[in-house]
């Protein structure tokens, strides 16, 4: 398979008078083309170190990264023609309005002058900030300083997104409407990574995910393959909704094989199994008025409490 962002071992060591920080740690990341990738950790993890290395902003101490099959050290021009990237803090210059920065910006990409008024247009009325497209920066506000940013990575109409804490500072409106702009663009075929800490806001729109701890990634692939993982370590959850007082049912329910509890809420009876039981489950809801059965597949937020809290890689 051909990825559209691939690590090898890639390791960052930041030297400084008070020692060597290790902030990547032999990272192998492997972003399909076409998808839209989460890549999730806390503080400290080396979110921004990696995204750095991938745009050619720092060098790697150790291995290999590539973008689009360019390499990041040898063909970083290459990928900076092809990938738009929201860095962590991103500086605008503060006395020209928010028109005349993209328009510097994308002249410095070399886009030229009639497509880039158009485009200027198109992204910030993408990102919601047509009406301020003349005011000038030093005037916004810290999210409107986020969106402008965001329309600055999707000027160039980019293959490639690479967007670091996107919904940072944005409101409500503004992080809905940035999730609904990222389904659209990879429906559109592009591959967005986003990093981020903030599952809730951003992480349940994406369908591939690696979960990056103190410099390494300790588990990638799409929601189907990390839930995998997550249940045969903690089990597998199942949800029947039932019509009436189902004595007769939670009893059968407790003595099948595999089941470690059985609960009733209200018309659910939740059940946890160390195995996989479908297919008993199925067999015994059978003689009952179940209205529904089905397997609940965790969240990403349970996800990432078992990456990065349940002592998973150690
Ligand atoms: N320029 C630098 N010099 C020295 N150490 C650094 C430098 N930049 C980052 N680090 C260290 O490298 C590690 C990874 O930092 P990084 O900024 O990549 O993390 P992050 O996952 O982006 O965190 P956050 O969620 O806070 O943005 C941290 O321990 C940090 O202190
Ligand atoms: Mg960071």
């Amino acid at each position: 398979m051909e990825y559209a962002i691939e690590t090898e071992n890639l390791t960052k060591i930041y030297r400084d008078r008070a020692g060597k920080v290790v902030a990547l740690d032999s990272a192998n990341l492997r972003v399909p083309k076409g998808v839209l990738f989460g890549l999730f950790g806390p503080n400290g993890a080396g979110k921004t170190t990696l995204i750095s290395i991938l745009v050619g902003l720092q060098l790697p101490t150790r291995g290999t990264a590539r973008v689009l099959g360019f390499d990041c050290v040898k063909q970083s021009l290459e990928i900076r023609k092809r990938v738009g990237l929201l860095p962590e803090n991103y500086g605008f210059y503060e006395h020209m309005t928010a028109y005349e920065n993209l328009e510097f910006l994308g002249r410095l990409d070399g886009i030229p002058w009639g497509e880039l008024r158009r485009r200027i247009d198109e992204v910030l009325e993408l990102v919601g900030l047509k009406e301020w497209a003349n005011a000038k920066v030093k005037t916004f506000s810290r999210g409107m300083n986020q969106r402008l940013a965001l329309a600055q990575a999707l000027l160039k109409d980019p293959e490639v997104l690479i967007l670091d804490e996107p919904t940072l500072g944005l409101d409500p409106q503004g992080s809905a409407m940035f999730r609904e702009l990222m389904t659209r663009l990879v429906k559109e075929g592009r591959t967005i990574l986003i990093s981020t800490h903030l599952l809730h806001e951003v992480g349940f729109i994406c369908s591939h995910a690696a979960f990056i701890r103190k410099g390494r990634i300790v588990a990638q692939g799409n929601l189907e393959e990390l839930a995998k993982q997550y249940r045969e370590a903690r089990g597998y959850s199942y949800e029947v909704v039932v019509q009436e007082r189902p004595e007769d049912l939670l009893r059968e329910l407790r003595q099948l094989e595999g089941v470690v509890e059985v609960g009733l809420e209200n018309n659910t009876i939740r059940v946890r199994a160390s195995r996989d039981i479908m297919r008993e489950l199925l067999g015994v809801t059978g003689r009952y008025q179940v209205r529904s059965l089905r397997e609940r597949a965790p969240t990403w937020d349970e996800l990432y409490q078992f990456y990065h809290g349940g002592g998973w890689g150690e």
